[in-house]
This record gives structure tokens, C-alpha cells and sequence, in this order.
């Protein structure tokens, strides 16, 4: 199944405007793959995150995701992707199976003068079968497609290595540099500016 992308609702002239400065709405179409849609959060994905990221083996690698995770966290988070996008700043995806339409996780692209940083967690039952990749994949192509950003980058522990595998396998170059995230030690992993040869152009 080829990937598409669903309703665009907006052209690359509001990504112009994102790129001169001036904070805009951001275009967030649904993005389909062979097996997932990426489509923005819902209210409705409230019971599902509350399950799916409960959970202290995702918290351990993501900073923003505490454990036990408290009552508010699951709404807080939606809410926070409304108004990410309404401000101009990022877009944040439910990553869904197609065959079944069930909520596995999350991705977000953040945006800031040119350059994006992409994020992702998916539930524990929905690990080793691909669907980090092909969401990563699909988000780097529309972030440089959209966007026309130069580069994205993704920080991981320098530990986890299911996420850098991840990443390695979307095409993303292990730059070896270690920095501070939010206090924590990370590493950096970059992709530039499409090249065609690039395994997530043709995704
Ligand atoms: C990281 C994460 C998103 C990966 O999702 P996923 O859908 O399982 O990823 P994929 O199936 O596409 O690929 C996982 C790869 O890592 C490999 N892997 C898994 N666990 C591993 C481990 N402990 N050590 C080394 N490789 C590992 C898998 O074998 C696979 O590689 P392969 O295809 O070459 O066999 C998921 O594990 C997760 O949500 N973890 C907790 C949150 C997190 O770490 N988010 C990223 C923060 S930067």
C-alpha cells in the first residue's frame, strides 16, 4: 500500500511562514503507511495512553514521561499538542494501526529556526515489529517535505539501544556527540536535508 498523505489542508506557503519567523498554525495532515496511521492526538486517545505509557521501561527513556504516570498527564499531553501546533512549534502524531485503528504511541516533530527534533514512545506489546521505523521514516520525509528543514535531529540515552537501532535503520547518522538534555546525558543523532538515497525518502 503506498504511503499517502491523507488531507494536506494546507501548502508549503504556511510552512513559509513558519520558516520566516512568524509562529503559524502548522499543516498537520494525516500520514498513512503501509501498516500505520499518523494522524494528530484526540481526547478519545486519553484511556489508551493511560494505559500504553504507564509503564517505568518507557519513563526510564523518556524524560517527559513519569512514572507512575500521574492522573492529569495523559489530557496534559494533548493539550500541550493543540497548542504546540497552534503556536507554531511542533506536531504531534498518534502513531495507529491501520487494521485495526488501535492507539500503539506517539511522535512528535518539535521545530525551530530551520531545524527539527523528533521524538517517540510505543506501548510494550507493540515493540520489535518495525513500527518505530516505518513511523520514524514517515515523519522525516514529511518534516523535510513540509517544512523544508535542513536537518533533524533525535537525542537518546546513550544506552538505549532500541531507539538508536531505530534510528540507524531510518537513516539517521550517529554523530557520536554526547550533550545534556534537560539534564540528561544523551546522544545525538542527525539526518540533513533529503538525499535521495536516503532509506526514508522512499519509505
Ligand atoms: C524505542 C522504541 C520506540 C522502539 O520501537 P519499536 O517499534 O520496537 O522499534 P522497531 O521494531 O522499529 O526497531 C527496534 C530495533 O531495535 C532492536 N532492539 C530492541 N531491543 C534492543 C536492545 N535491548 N538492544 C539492541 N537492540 C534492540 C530490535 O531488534 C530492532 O532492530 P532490528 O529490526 O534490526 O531487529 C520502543 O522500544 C519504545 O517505545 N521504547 C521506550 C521509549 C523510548 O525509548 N523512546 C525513544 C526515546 S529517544
Amino acid at each position: 500500500m503506498p504511503d499517502t498523505v491523507v488531507s494536506a489542508g494546507y501548502d508549503r506557503q504556511d510552512a513559509g511562514s513558519y520558516n520566516s519567523g512568524s509562529p503559524a498554525i502548522l499543516p498537520q495532515p494525516v500520514l498513512l503507511t503501509g501498516r500505520l496511521c499518523l494522524r494528530p492526538l484526540s481526547r478519545t486517545d486519553r484511556p489508551a495512553i493511560e494505559r500504553l505509557a504507564d509503564d517505568p521501561d518507557i519513563a526510564h527513556w523518556c524524560s517527559a514521561i513519569p512514572h507512575p504516570l500521574p492522573r492529569t498527564a495523559a489530557l496534559s499531553w494533548i493539550a500541550a499538542s493543540f497548542a504546540e501546533r497552534q503556536h507554531g512549534e511542533a506536531v504531534t502524531y498518534a502513531i495507529e494501526r491501520r487494521q485495526d485503528r488501535q492507539f500503539m504511541g506517539g511522535i512528535s516533530l518539535s521545530l525551530d529556526k530551520g531545524r527539527g527534533t523528533i521524538g517517540y514512545w510505543l506501548g510494550r506489546r507493540h515493540w520489535n515489529q518495525g513500527y518505530a521505523t516505518e513511523a520514524l521514516r514517515r515523519l522525516l520525509a514529511f518534516g523535510f517535505e513540509m517544512f523544508s528543514l535542513r536537518e533533524i535531529s533525535a537525542y537518546t540515552m546513550p544506552d538505549n539501544a532500541a531507539s538508536l537501532r531505530v534510528q540507524a535503520k531510518a537513516g539517521m547518522i550517529d554523530q557520536g556527540a554526547v550533550d545534556h538534555v534537560d539534564g540528561f546525558l544523551v546522544r545525538h543523532c542527525l539526518v540533513r536535508a533529503p538525499r535521495k538515497a536516503a532509506p526514508w525518502f522512499n519509505r
